[in-house]
């Protein structure tokens, strides 16, 4: 066991809180069934044994899969044979669409390149350089809530205009001038373009069957590409007058590789910035969604971040990070809860083997967050919102293989840092601001698999200004 309770997260005689999530199937689906299951929800097809055991091997409609969720073969795999398996097609087709050659799905050499080049930019140097722009975000997210006191508002639309804004803000600290929103709006229409994820690329419908999210997507693509291109224009203007302000698009006109000396080029930096903001605005805001529908479900941890960020706050509003612990706790347990990005696949480039278990070359190797952050082996109380897990000596008892809502070895997420600070920051924001309770009407909350992890019916909570 990792951890192990040691007060109920919510002081009721029904004990900790443990969110409404579709149950594990006892029995195998047969193939139809499973294939309009995964269309539907594909944490809906997970089954018991996955919960329970550490290797399930089995056939299945998308050929061979192998689901690994022991940490020390996730480790193997992830970080020892790391090159022995790569990110597999089907996650490809689906994410790559509009991310051109960024870091997210570049391989072999152009992404071992890359990656040293981007590496330094999420440093902790220069993330903690954000802070300033990300909680103002939040404390602009607080205060449009406020101003709605008493109204029901959509939550996941709230936290996206926040990360969104957060991005906005740290890719491009000064707008165009005259027209200071160019980006947000350049970004705005791109997302709406691109829209949800595409069935056709699920069921590996080969690139050159048309998905009307891409036609579609065209013409955004072209207007935000415009608009990066002028802001691009601008700033190496500015970089070579020297006055250039220290964001992500400084950054990267600026980073070299340190083994070659290579800068990015223009092509590299504006798909960079496409990847930045496809990978950080919806998974950050999930989170934070997520996280805000856990605290209204449990009074103590909601009071404790009021407190603890009422206390964080200097006499300007601003927060110190430094003072928000059981905030980030929050977060952290919410995506053990929901993972943002539930799982991570893989194809294997030769033949492997783990224990007893045979992995064919060019089959798929599954290592789901989604499971292993609710495995009866691995976790106390799996399935309950207990954020004092993510506290102190405690935190420290958590294997490092068992908890992945970022990813772990080469591939690792490069934003982790930045969306942990950014997410503490806005959360705790908004608990200054107001109290979101969910109304008695309101459907169930349960996640749905898209590319992350969502409320299927959305979250309409009711804002309560504090104070
Ligand atoms: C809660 C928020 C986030 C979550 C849960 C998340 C999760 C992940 C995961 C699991 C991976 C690894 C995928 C794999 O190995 O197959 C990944 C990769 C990546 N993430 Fe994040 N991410 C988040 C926020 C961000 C942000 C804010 C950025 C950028 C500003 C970002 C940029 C990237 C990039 C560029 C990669 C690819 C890295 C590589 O392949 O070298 N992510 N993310």
């Amino acid at each position: 066991m990792l951890d192990l309770p040691t007060r109920p997260a919510r002081i009721t005689q029904a004990g900790p809180f443990r969110p409404k999530v579709p149950p594990p199937l006892t029995q195998p689906l047969g193939l139809f069934a499973f294939l309009k299951k995964v269309r539907e929800n594909p944490i809906a097809t997970w089954m018991d044994a996955h919960f329970e055991e550490f290797v399930v091997a089995g056939e299945t409609a998308m050929g061979r899969i192998t689901v690994v969720s022991d940490p020390a073969l996730v480790r193997y795999l992830l970080v020892e044979r790391a090159a022995h398996y790569r990110k597999d097609d089907l996650q490809k087709r689906v994410l790559a669409p509009g991310l051109g050659d960024g870091l997210l799905t570049a391989e072999g050499e152009e992404w071992r390149l890359q990656r040293r080049t981007l590496a330094p930019i999420f440093s902790a140097r220069h993330v903690s350089g954000f802070v300033a722009q990300m909680d103002a975000a939040g404390a602009r997210l607080g205060r449009r809530l406020a101003r709605r006191d008493g109204a029901t508002v959509d939550v996941a639309l709230e936290t996206t205009r926040a990360t969104l804004d957060v991005l906005e803000r740290t890719i491009f600290t000064q707008g165009l001038p005259g027209d200071p929103d160019a980006l947000g709006r350049a970004i705005t229409r791109l997302l709406e373009s691109i829209g949800p994820i595409d069935p056709l690329d699920v069921f590996g419908f080969p690139a050159f069957v048309p998905r009307l999210g891409r036609l579609r997507a065209r013409p955004a693509l072209r207007f935000f590409a415009e608009v990066v291109d002028t802001l691009l224009d601008q700033r190496k203007a500015a970089l070579a007058r020297g006055e250039a302000p220290h964001d992500l698009m400084t950054l990267l006109l600026a980073a070299q590789d340190p083994e070659t000396g290579r800068g990015l080029s223009d092509i590299e930096v504006k798909a960079n910035i496409v990847t930045f903001i496809a990978a950080g605005h919806e998974t950050t805001a999930n989170a934070l969604t997520w996280a805000l529908y856990c605290l209204s479900q449990d009074e103590a941890a909601q009071e404790r971040v009021e407190a603890e960020a009422d206390a964080a706050a200097g006499e300007d509003g601003a927060l110190r990070l430094d003072r928000l612990p059981f905030t980030k706790a929050v977060m952290e347990e919410t995506m053990r809860l929901f993972p943002p990005v539930p799982f991570l696949s893989r194809q294997a480039l030769r033949e492997d083997r783990i224990g007893r278990v045979k992995i064919p070359r060019n089959s798929t190797v599954i290592i789901a967050p989604w499971v292993m952050h609710r495995h009866r082996k691995l976790w106390d109380e799996p399935d309950a919102f207990i954020p004092e897990r993510f506290l102190g000596e405690r935190r420290e008892r958590i294997e490092r293989f068992a908890y992945l809502p970022f990813g772990a070895g080469p591939r690792v997420c490069i934003g982790q840092s930045f969306s942990v600070q950014e997410a503490t920051l806005v959360l705790a924001q908004v608990a200054r601001s107001v109290r979101l309770t969910l109304p008695a009407d309101h459907p169930p909350v349960t996640p749905l698999h898209r590319v992350t992890l969502r409320p299927k019916e959305g979250l309409r909570m009711v804002a309560q200004r504090r104070s």
